[in-house]
């Protein structure tokens, strides 16, 4: 038997999340942003599921879009930062791939290649000052790549800094500095909204729309989960019970034996650690089901394993019993408020260890 470590990740909730984050916004075109490998759900088999339905997808790398095409998908795929390097563009045109512009040197790679691109994303700082331009210069881009008849259409993109939090006024002020750009500029494609935008905010109409995160089930919001949010939560992480002991008050558990017992409890030690991208951050009482019924972490976790307490008078634990990291029963974004981080950062960092099953009922 092999170690007993699966992510299952069901392909109709991923499009049935597709189709919800677009039936919110039906005058739009919505790309299904697959970079970083599907935020861990698999890109090349998330991206064949959706290839007849999605409007394009959107990766990060020349390399995650080259993936895509060698897989067969045939849909239109967006480089949602550009191109990082000037040969870049040579494959951007033979592969008929979309890509922002950020930056001069992505813009003069453009301009001064003889080669053709079907839409370009003018990136428009609006107030995150991570990449893109002012109003003023993204016209001048706009008008520039225009005038140079080598790209189809040009359109204007921004990125919220804050559009997970509802109570924070910064998505408004981008969105009044995103329109004032659109009336400098005068008419233009747009695109504006990531998942918490797509469910919470007002974006503009007839634009590109760019969820993410929803369309793995999971929730872009720290107060709200997936399944509150109308979302189908797509990836169930499982592991097995490997050993099982009992442990007296005062026993202690784990590396520098961070953990001790307070009371009698059975502990379960589980086939899963930061090795597989389970956070090591996770502390003592940290959340999972083992065999549906409600366990915590105990101790510190290792690289290959994680201990877990239960004490549930009704059940013992055995070997082979089955546990629920996140997914099924107990959400990413519960175990991510524990570790202290976020449910983007718990699928997408999980490592090539852990077996990826696809499941769909077509
Ligand atoms: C430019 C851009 N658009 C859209 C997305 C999708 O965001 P989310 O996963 O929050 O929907 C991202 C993700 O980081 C992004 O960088």
């Amino acid at each position: 038997m092999s170690r007993p470590l699966t992510a299952t990740v069901n392909l109709d909730a991923i499009l049935s999340n597709y189709r919800y984050a677009k039936q919110l916004h039906p005058t739009c075109h919505a790309f299904a942003v697959v970079k970083s490998n599907a935020y861990g759900h698999g890109a090349v088999r998330v991206a064949t599921f959706l290839d007849e339905e999605a409007d394009a997808f959107a990766v990060a790398t020349i390399e995650e879009a080259l993936e895509l095409r060698e897989a067969g998908i045939e849909s239109p795929v967006m480089l949602l930062e550009g191109v990082f390097e000037d040969s870049e563009w040579e494959l951007c045109q033979q592969h008929g791939f979309w890509a922002a512009v950020e930056n001069e040197v992505q813009l003069h790679g453009l301009l001064e290649r003889d080669i053709q691109i079907e839409k370009i994303f003018v990136k428009l700082d609006s107030g995150m000052h991570r990449l893109g331009v002012t109003k003023e210069v993204a016209d001048d881009y706009v008008h520039a790549l225009r005038a140079s008849g080598k790209v189809g259409e040009v359109l204007l993109m921004t990125h919220f800094s804050c559009a997970d939090d509802l109570a924070d006024l910064t998505t408004m002020k981008q969105l009044t500095y995103f329109e004032q750009a659109r009336q400098l500029i005068g008419e233009i494609g747009s695109s504006v909204a990531n998942s918490a935008a797509i469910m919470k905010w007002s974006v503009p109409e007839n634009g590109w729309i760019r969820p993410g995160i929803m369309l793995y089930g999971i929730s872009p919001f720290s107060e709200l989960s997936g399944a509150e949010l109308g979302l189908t939560p797509a990836m169930t992480l499982t592991s097995k019970v490997i050993s099982v002991r009992s442990l007296v008050a005062g026993d202690r558990v784990g590396y520098g034996l961070g953990y001790q017992a307070e009371e009698d409890h059975e502990l379960g030690t589980i086939a899963i650690g930061y090795g597989d991208g389970y956070p090591r951050s996770a502390p003592a009482g940290t959340p999972l089901l083992i065999n549906g019924k409600p366990a915590e972490l105990a101790g510190r976790v290792s690289m290959d394993m994680i201990t877990a307490k239960f004490s549930h008078t009704d059940q013992s634990l055995a070997i082979g019993d089955e546990v629920v990291l996140w997914g099924e029963g107990m959400p990413v974004e519960k175990v991510a408020y524990w570790s202290d981080t976020i449910g983007y950062e718990l699928v997408t960092r999980m490592t090539t260890r852990p077996k990826l099953v696809y499941t769909s009922e077509s």
